[in-house]
C-alpha cells in the first residue's frame, strides 16, 4: 500500500509515520507538509531514508492531485491545531482546515483514493464536570472555538463527500494526545519545558478543566486499524478513558520533576474555554478490537518528561518565540 500522510511533520503525523515504518514495513509513505511554524522536518529524521517528503500545501490543487493520483490512501492529519492561535487569528484555520480538506476531498473523488480524516473530540463542544455522559458517535456537533468549528466543518465536508459522491472515507475524533515531538505551545510540553527552564507552570483559570488524555502511539495504532479495517463512511471515536483535570496534570509533572506540588501559577483564562471532554470508544474497541497500550497516564507522562529532557535540541528553537506569543496574551 502507498499512503500519503498530510501533516506528517507535525506532532501526531510524525509519530504516525514512525509507527507505520516500524510496524508495517511494506508500506510506501509519502509525507505532504507545508512546514508551518508547527511542522519540523527533524521529527522525521529517524525515518528520513524510508519515506518521501514533499513540502507543499494541502490547499494547492496541483500538488495534491499529483500525489493523490499515485497513492492508494491518504491519511489526513494536516491542520492548524492550536485553540489559542485560532482565537488570535482564525483565518489560517479556515484556509487549511476547511479549504485544505475540501481540496483533498476533490482529489480523492477524482482518483477513487481511500481517505482517512483525522479529527478531534472538540467538535462536540464540552461536557459539565459532574455529567456522567461521554461523547459518542451520535453526540450533536457543538464546537466552541475557531479551531474546533473549522475541524467540525471539515468533518461535515467529509460526510457529505461520502454520501453525495461515494468517496471511500472514514473519520476519527480523538481526545487530547501527549507524547514525543509535541510543539511547546501545547499544555504538557509547555509546562515540562517551563520547569526545565526554572519557570513555574501556568494553569488557565482555576485549573479544573478536564481533558481525556491518550498517548499518541495509542491514537496512531487506532488510526491504522480504522484505515485498514474500518467501515467506509463510519466515524470512530478514539479515547483511552484518561480523564484528568489540568491541575492534577501539572501537580503530577511537578512531582515527577522533583518540584513542590504547589509551584504553579494561575493565569487568566482562555476565552470560551471548554470545561470537559470525555470519549466513549466502545465502537473502536468492539468492532476493531483496539485497546490502548499506555494504561498508566503517570508512566506515560514520566516517559514524555524524559523525552523532553533528552531532546532539548529539538524544542529549544521554538521556546522563546512561543513564550513571547503567550506573553502578549497575558498567559
Ligand atoms: P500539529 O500542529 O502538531 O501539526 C500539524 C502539521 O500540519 C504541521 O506539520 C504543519 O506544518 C502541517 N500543516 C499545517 N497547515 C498545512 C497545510 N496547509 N498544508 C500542509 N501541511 C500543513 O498538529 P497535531 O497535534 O499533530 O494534530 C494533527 C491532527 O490531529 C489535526 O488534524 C488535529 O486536529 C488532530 N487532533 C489533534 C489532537 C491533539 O491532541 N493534538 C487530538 C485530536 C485530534
Ligand atoms: P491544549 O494543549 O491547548 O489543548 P486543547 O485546548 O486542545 O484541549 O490545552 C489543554 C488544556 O490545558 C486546556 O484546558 C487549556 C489548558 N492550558 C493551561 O492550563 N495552560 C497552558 O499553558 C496551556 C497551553 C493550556
Amino acid at each position: 500500500m502507498h499512503i500519503v500522510v498530510t501533516g506528517g511533520a507535525g506532532f501526531i503525523g510524525a509519530n504516525f509515520v514512525h509507527h507505520v515504518v516500524r510496524e508495517h514495513p511494506g508500506t510506501e509513505v509519502t509525507v505532504l507538509d507545508a512546514l508551518t511554524y508547527a511542522g519540523d522536518r527533524r521529527s522525521l529524521d529517524p525515518v528520513a531514508d524510508q519515506i518521501t517528503f514533499v513540502t507543499g500545501d494541502i490547499a494547492d490543487t496541483a500538488t495534491v492531485d499529483r500525489l493523490v493520483a499515485a497513492a492508494d490512501a491518504v491519511v489526513h492529519f494536516a491542520a492548524e491545531s492550536h485553540n489559542d492561535n485560532s482565537l488570535a487569528d482564525p483565518w489560517p484555520f479556515v484556509q487549511t482546515n476547511v479549504v485544505g480538506t475540501y481540496t483533498l476531498l476533490e482529489a480523492v473523488r477524482r482518483h477513487g483514493t481511500r481517505l482517512h480524516h483525522v479529527s478531534t473530540d472538540e467538535v462536540y463542544g464540552d461536557l459539565e464536570l459532574d455529567d456522567p455522559a461521554k461523547f459518542t458517535p451520535t453526540t450533536p456537533y457543538n464546537p466552541s472555538s475557531p479551531y474546533s468549528s473549522t475541524k467540525a466543518s471539515s468533518d461535515m465536508l467529509v460526510r457529505a463527500w461520502v454520501r453525495s459522491f461515494g468517496v471511500a472515507a472514514t473519520i476519527s475524533n480523538c481526545s487530547n494526545n501527549y507524547g514525543p515531538y509535541q510543539h511547546v505551545e501545547k499544555f504538557i510540553p509547555r509546562q515540562v519545558t517551563n520547569v526545565i527552564d526554572g519557570v513555574r507552570p501556568k494553569l488557565y483559570g482555576t485549573g479544573h478543566n478536564v481533558r481525556d488524555w491518550i498517548h499518541v502511539d495509542d491514537h496512531n495504532a487506532a488510526v491504522w486499524e480504522i484505515l485498514t479495517r474500518g467501515q467506509i463512511g463510519e466515524t470512530y471515536l478514539i479515547g483511552a478513558d484518561g480523564e484528568v483535570d489540568n491541575k492534577t496534570v501539572v501537580q503530577t509533572l511537578l512531582e515527577l520533576m522533583g518540584q513542590s506540588p504547589d509551584a504553579y501559577d494561575l493565569v487568566c483564562d482562555r476565552p470560551g474555554h471548554d470545561l470537559r471532554y470525555a470519549i466513549d470508544a466502545t465502537r473502536l474497541r468492539d468492532e476493531l478490537g483496539w485497546a490502548p497500550r499506555f494504561t498508566s497516564f503517570r508512566d506515560g507522562l514520566a516517559a514524555t518528561v524524559d523525552w523532553y529532557r533528552a531532546n532539548e535540541a529539538w524544542w529549544r528553537p521554538q521556546k522563546d518565540a512561543t513564550e513571547a506569543r503567550y506573553a502578549t496574551l497575558g498567559r
